[in-house]
């Protein structure tokens, strides 16, 4: 499939679809405390998204179970909200959820502390946030696609961390995963990915670890975990591409600093 430029008018549905996929993060992440199942957090999500009008793309995604991935610690993406996982002190907890609006999807996800969390653990979550916002600096019409997943990885890797290769970053607009694929990392041989225009609609997603960039699927098909056991923490927004400095659709408040 080739990569889409997106009109006006689907720019605006997927900006109602990131929108409320931003606010609804803002609501669970007041739910991130001790005591809490990732049930139901997910069930709050599952709710909200009802309540906008709109329908989540990860439900029933080739046999995906829930709206929101919850995933804790070692779990790198994708964990199965469930009743008896119960988040505690000093967990780290990522969520990842989307949502579509008359066609179009959203895309993001964070990580939380769940009460106080160690000092390791609170950096691998503020370096794995950074390392996307220092990715978008290449963010623009002219660069190119691998100039971003060059950035994400020199950032992350100077701390020492993992950068996960299993997983990517994708295109989305008129469905969740569209092309190019968006890896956050660029191998000699890689080349410079492809040019970037406006238009074009990105979910950009670092997954990043404390330890081994390795991971493994446990037998219930979907939890990934590092190989290590190690925490993980991963941070994306679905993004648009301008004339100039990228929007953060899903970010809709985010002003560049310079
Ligand atoms: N958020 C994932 C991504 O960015 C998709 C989740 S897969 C699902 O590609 F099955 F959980 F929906
Ligand atoms: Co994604």
């Amino acid at each position: 499939m080739a990569v889409t430029i997106k009109s006006e008018h689907e720019i605006a549905l997927m900006r109602v679809a990131c929108r409320n996929l931003s606010e609804m993060f803002d609501e669970l992440e007041k739910m991130v405390k001790p005591g809490i199942s990732t049930w139901e957090i997910n069930k709050k999500g599952e709710e909200m998204i009802r309540d906008y009008g709109c329908t989540s793309n990860f439900k029933n995604y080739g046999g995906y179970p829930a709206a929101i991935c919850i995933s804790v610690n070692e779990v790198v993406v994708h964990g199965i909200p469930s009743k008896s996982i119960i988040l505690k002190e000093g967990d780290i907890v990522s969520l990842d959820a989307g949502m579509i609006w008359k066609g179009y999807h959203s895309d993001a996800a964070r990580t939380y502390a769940v009460g106080k969390i160690s000092p390791e653990k609170q950096k691998l979550i503020d370096v794995t946030r950074q390392s996307f916002f220092e990715g978008i600096r290449y963010a623009k019409a002219g660069n190119h696609l691998h100039d971003i997943s060059a950035a994400i990885q020199k950032y992350a890797e100077s701390f020492g961390f993992g950068v996960v290769r299993d997983m990517v970053g994708h295109g989305i607009g008129s469905h969740l995963h569209e092309d190019p694929q968006i890896p956050n990392y660029r191998d000699p041989g890689m080349g410079r990915g492809i040019l970037l225009r406006p238009g074009m609609t990105l979910a950009i997603e670092p997954m990043i670890t404390m330890g081994t960039y390795e991971g493994e699927i446990l037998s219930d098909g979907w939890t990934y975990v590092t190989k290590d056991r190690k925490p993980a923490a991963h941070y994306e927004n679905t993004i648009l591409i301008t004339d100039g400095d990228p929007e953060i659709l899903t970010l809709p408040d985010w002003k560049p600093e310079h």
